[in-house]
């Protein structure tokens, strides 16, 4: 098996512990003989970065060389894979992409709705620039997109690099959902074969079987509906937040009993709901800022300042693996079949073919192969023609720098609806995304 040479973009972020956590849970299936963390805030990743080089060598000494950098020539220059997972702007800007809809009364939230545009028009230039960087020093190099808003990325980088066929675009939230399905089924995440369909952040499942072909989603569904559902991914199983987001699963199952859906369309189906729930003055990125990344970072001092990670509480999460396991099966030819974002060409055949949609593929060193879908039924298809048509308006706008195709994105998106109130999102999103957006005319 050869070993492969990882670098982690965005090294500095919240998810990294977890990361190198899962990377050593997964050492046998995508053994790694380098490391290196990139970022542009040195500071941020040093915290971590000192910490994780304790971490590697008690836990995973086989790892020859671990670095982290600045340097786009130095981090890039021979990788095998790069996983990528930056946030322009950082949680404030977070902050005010939730903050700033739900002063409207629309919903604020990091990848949905006017939040998500206004991540998505930030995420689109500096995306374009890490991948061009990539490409100078590692042209054949794997790149494992999970930054977000992922839709809004995906498109983005499939018209800027039509031809780039080791880009790959993958969510966790499935395989978190996985998780919670797993534990009802009493099994764990491999042995579930989940069919799938839709946008990233917009889908639904439409069967869970096991590997011997057994068709276990009426006895999920019905589970769901009498005993409710629950996060169960360390990650986020305590977290009041995301405790609320998959008990409304059972709610959107009553509702509309066809398929098991996506967490993230409760913001979609259950708007008005959805703003009454938050606080507009301390959103999901204030609760975030306080709570995973001071974990992090006050994990990761305490693991510099002790020289150890003996008595650290350090976990391996869901998302982590899935990445790993995503990148073994591309390293190794494996084939295993994971839900991941791709050009739909025909997959879904009531949907448009240049539509970047989220389905199950099989994984192998030629890239992903998806499995067909067909038609998918009215209900579903309309509610992802009017969502796919804001993300191409949102990616159309941030490329011809054109303010009226914003207003039309926003006024499409179900979490907002009426122009004067899209308007006035817009025109306050712009004002506080002066350093980041490209200029509306
Ligand atoms: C899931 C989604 C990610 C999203 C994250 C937000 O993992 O798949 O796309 O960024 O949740 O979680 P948070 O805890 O930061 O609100
Ligand atoms: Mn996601």
């Amino acid at each position: 098996m050869k070993k492969q040479n990882l670098v982690i973009a965005g090294g500095g972020s919240t998810y990294t512990l977890g990361m190198i956590m899962s990377l050593i849970a997964e050492k046998d299936n995508f053994p790694l003989k380098s490391i290196t963390f990139y970022d542009i805030d040195a500071k941020r990743q040093e915290r971590v970065a000192k910490a994780t080089e304790i971490i590697l060598k008690e836990k995973y000494p086989e790892v020859e060389e671990f670095n982290y950098t600045t340097d786009k020539e130095e981090a890039f220059t021979g990788a095998d894979f790069v996983f990528v997972q930056i946030r322009t702007g950082g949680l404030e800007m977070r902050a005010k992409d939730e903050e700033i809809p739900l002063s409207h009364g629309v919903v604020g939230q990091e990848t949905c709705g006017p939040g998500g545009m206004a991540y998505g028009m930030r995420s689109i230039g500096d995306m374009i620039e890490l991948i061009n960087d990539i490409r100078t020093y590692a042209s054949e190099a794997w790149i494992l997109n999970y930054t977000n808003p992922a839709a809004i990325v995906a498109e983005a980088l499939k018209r800027e690099f039509p031809n780039d066929n080791k880009i790959l675009n993958i969510c966790d939230m499935p395989a978190a959902i996985m998780v919670s399905f797993a534990g009802i089924l009493d099994k764990e995440i491999w042995d579930l074969v989940p069919e799938y369909f839709g946008l990233n952040h917009f889908g639904w499942f439409t069967k869970i079987r096991d590997k011997e072909g057994n068709d276990l989603t009426d006895k999920l569904k019905g589970h769901i509906l009498n005993k409710g559902f629950a996060p169960e991914d360390a990650e986020i199983a305590e977290d009041p937040s995301w405790k609320k987001t998959f008990k409304q699963v059972e709610r959107m199952l009553t509702d509309f009993p066809e398929y098991l859906p996506n967490t993230y369309l409760q913001y979609y189906l259950y708007p008005e709901k959805m703003v009454d729930k938050v606080d507009p003055e301390y959103t999901r990125a204030n609760q975030v800022m306080d709570g995973r990344e001071k974990r992090v970072q006050e994990l990761s001092d305490s693991i510099t300042e002790a020289g150890t990670t003996e008595g650290a509480d350090l976990e391996v999460d869901i998302h982590g693996r899935y990445m790993v396991r995503v990148a073994a099966s591309l390293a190794y030819n494996i084939g295993d079949t994971y839900i991941v974002i791709v050009e739909n060409n025909g997959i879904i055949s009531n949907l448009p073919d240049d539509a970047m949609v989220e389905v199950p593929a099989q994984l192998t060193s030629n890239g992903p192969k998806p499995f067909a879908v067909g038609e998918i039924p009215t209900f579903q298809k309309g509610l992802i023609e009017g969502q796919l048509a804001y993300e191409k308006l949102v990616v159309d706008a941030y490329f011809e720098q054109d303010y009226n195709k914003a207003l039309q994105a926003l006024t499409l998106n179900r979490t907002v609806v009426d122009t004067p109130v899209a308007k006035e999102i817009l025109d306050e999103l712009i004002e506080a995304n002066e350093d980041y957006w490209p200029e509306l005319k």
